[in-house]
């Protein structure tokens, strides 16, 4: 089991193969975000795993998460973990900042024995690698934010490092517009960022800490400034999980697959995803599923 912030125990490769370890293989890895940003993380899972199979469910019909209580959050986030796990997975990404904020506990509470990760741990590492003068940014959702969860996971591994987590819930709702760059982007986008960066401004490190922040990077970067690295969380994730899965072999003979479903509006998350994700290639079917 691994998740944000806990200590992961991995299961050790098998000695011996059994049925149940090739039912397992064959299982598809189970993701879930609010909407279409957890496809960030997909696109890079599906880069680093291509035999694995990947079961996608992006809750439509409760987003945004970014802007509702803890206890919401986790409430949802629960209900989408327990109907990934119903459908059979091998492994949860829980592929949305907010959710792994506030609801990982919880996730890995109601499913002990499964594989559980989270995206907040990614992000964290990768901004105290990236930094150097340890002056951190984290565009985030507000519910992010609130948590505190990314000044902690920072903190632990680099513990004098300044955390600045600045909500940017407008960017959610322009990337499931398909909205990624152009004028009204940019105005916003200077509207959160533009107080931080800058002249004289110290931080030479902006975390895209919602799922959903990836697909604006060309606009944030610019904003940030040339000397300011943009950390995703998705690389890092896909590495994570790799890892761990490196004693369960991924299904005989697969060429992988991504399923989608979507709690509400499967054409207009179709038309989405194919969109922004080019390399998903055509998203022809997208199941609608009641949680
Ligand atoms: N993509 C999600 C995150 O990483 C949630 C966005 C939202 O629904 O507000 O936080």
């Amino acid at each position: 089991m691994f998740n944000d912030g806990i200590p992961m125990t991995i299961g050790a490769a098998p000695t011996g193969f059994t049925l149940h370890d090739a039912v397992t293989a064959s299982l598809p890895i189970g993701i879930f975000d609010s909407g279409v940003g957890g496809l960030t993380v997909a696109v890079a899972i599906r880069r680093a795993m291509p035999a694995e199979h990947l079961l996608y469910l992006g809750d439509l019909a409760r987003q945004p998460y970014g802007t509702k209580s803890p206890a919401t959050v986790t409430r949802y986030a629960v209900k989408a973990a327990e109907f990934l796990v119903a459908r059979g997975i091998k492994a949860l990404v829980v592929a949305c900042n907010t959710a792994s904020a506030v609801a990982l506990d919880a996730i890995a509470r109601r499913f002990p024995h499964l594989p559980l990760l989270g995206v907040v741990e990614a992000g964290a590492a990768g901004a105290a690698a990236a930094s150097a003068s340890g002056r951190i940014v984290v565009a985030a959702t507000e519910g992010t934010c609130r948590s505190g969860a990314y000044e902690r996971a920072i903190g632990l591994r680099r513990p004098e490092a300044g955390v600045t987590c600045v909500p940017c819930p407008l960017f959610v709702a322009l990337a499931e517009e398909g909205l990624t760059d152009g004028p009204i982007v940019e105005s916003v986008a200077r509207h959160y960022l533009g107080p931080l960066f800058g002249a004289g401004a110290a931080a030479d490190c902006l975390v895209l800490g919602c799922t959903h922040f990836p697909l604006l990077a060309p606009t944030l970067g610019r904003i940030a400034g040339p000397g300011v690295r943009l950390v995703d969380c998705a690389e890092a994730t896909s590495a994570l999980l790799a890892t761990a899965l490196a004693g369960c072999p991924a299904p005989a003979g697969g060429t992988g697959g991504l399923t989608l479903i979507a709690t509400d509006a499967p054409d207009r998350f179709a038309r989405i995803a194919t969109r922004l994700f080019p390399a998903l290639g055509p998203v022809a079917e997208v199941e609608l599923a009641d949680l």
